[in-house]
């Protein structure tokens, strides 16, 4: 952390990995029936989540993180960018296509359901998403009865350039917060946290932040981007730190490269995670190698962030 102000400079450092006498990884099979939480604690279950889901107990998590597929609708053809003729590197793996709308909406929906049923009565729920699908989900979460606290706007400071130039550069995503509906009232809201780390005095719900650069990006065995969706660390630290105590338990049940319960990890929390691919899970078992170390620091600084977004004067 090269710049630090605003914020109480914490430093968390936590056993030193998932207990190793014990798998991190549980391969779920249809043999199975159940999942106590004791045997899932900690622990990446390689499985379909709309499976894995049903298996497990209600109202057993205090916090999810949900970065569902995007259903980005991109052409099945290279993009390159127009002046320097590079390919554009998109997400066009198998798990973001959808047929229509429709088969994307039903996903969600029923992640969404299965996700409720596990949320204890306080707990919170966090969607992210782009404007591809961010308003989809919305009103799919309230249709369900979720009741929404906030959107927080996550500002890129280094989005995907712009190459047509047809349109504005994308440089923002969306991150729902809400509770399981509207009478839960004792929800985790660590409002330290979110001043610290939202712009200005107020604290506003806009995190300025970089995508998942440099050494942060996970690579598979060929060198290439393990997951082309990799969440920053600093995103869901934000996340955790604002929404949870210490010890909670936190759902992703589409976790990708594990950034959730890898950070989860890292500031004294307790996790489960569902990934359907192997491939992402073999790298999620890579990461819980990495030593653990973090503070609660945000980074970029508010300071330099507030400078970025011209509001000294404000
Ligand atoms: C947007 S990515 C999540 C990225 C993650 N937040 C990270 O930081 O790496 C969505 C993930 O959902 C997974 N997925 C899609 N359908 C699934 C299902 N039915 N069960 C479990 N995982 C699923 C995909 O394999 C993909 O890795």
């Amino acid at each position: 952390m090269k710049e630090m102000d605003n914020c109480n400079g914490v430093l968390f450092k936590t056993r030193e990995t998932v207990d190793k006498s014990i798998n991190l990884v549980v391969k779920d099979d249809d043999g199975k029936q159940k999942y106590q939480v004791d045997e899932i604690r900690d622990r990446v279950i390689l499985g379909d989540a709309f499976k894995v889901l049903k298996k497990i107990d209600d109202a057993v998590f205090d916090m999810v993180f949900i970065d569902p597929p995007y259903f980005l609708q991109l052409p099945n053809k290279k993009l390159r960018r127009w002046s320097v003729k590079t390919v554009v590197e998109g997400v066009n793996e198998a798990w973001d296509k959808f047929s229509s709308f429709l088969e994307y909406d039903k996903f969600i929906q029923m992640l969404l359901t299965e996700v409720k049923r596990v949320m204890k009565p306080a707990a919170t729920i966090w969607v992210i998403a782009t404007y591809h699908s961010i308003f989809r989900i919305g009103k799919i979460m309230q249709d369900l009865g979720y009741w929404i606290l906030n959107d927080l706007v996550w500002v890129k400071t280094n989005p995907m350039p712009n190459w047509l130039g047809v349109r504005f550069t994308n440089a923002t995503e969306h991150l729902i917060w809400a509770v399981k509906d509207k009478k839960s009232k004792k929800y985790t809201f660590n409002k330290e946290y979110a001043k610290a780390f939202g712009i200005g005095k107020v604290g506003a719900n806009v995190w300025v932040l970089p995508i998942c650069w440099g050494d942060e990006r996970l690579k598979d065995s060929n060198g290439k981007k393990l997951h082309s969706t990799q969440k920053p660390v600093e995103l869901l630290k934000r996340v955790i730190l604002t929404s949870t105590k210490k010890g909670d338990l936190v759902l992703d049940p589409v976790a990708g490269s594990g950034t959730t319960g890898w950070v989860a990890h890292t500031l004294e929390r307790n996790f489960v995670m569902i990934e359907i691919n192997p491939k992402y899970v073999k790298g999620i078992e890579e990461r819980f190698k990495q030593p653990f170390k973090m503070t609660d620091s945000p980074y970029p600084s508010k300071t330099l962030i507030d400078k970025y977004m011209n509001l000294k004067e404000f």
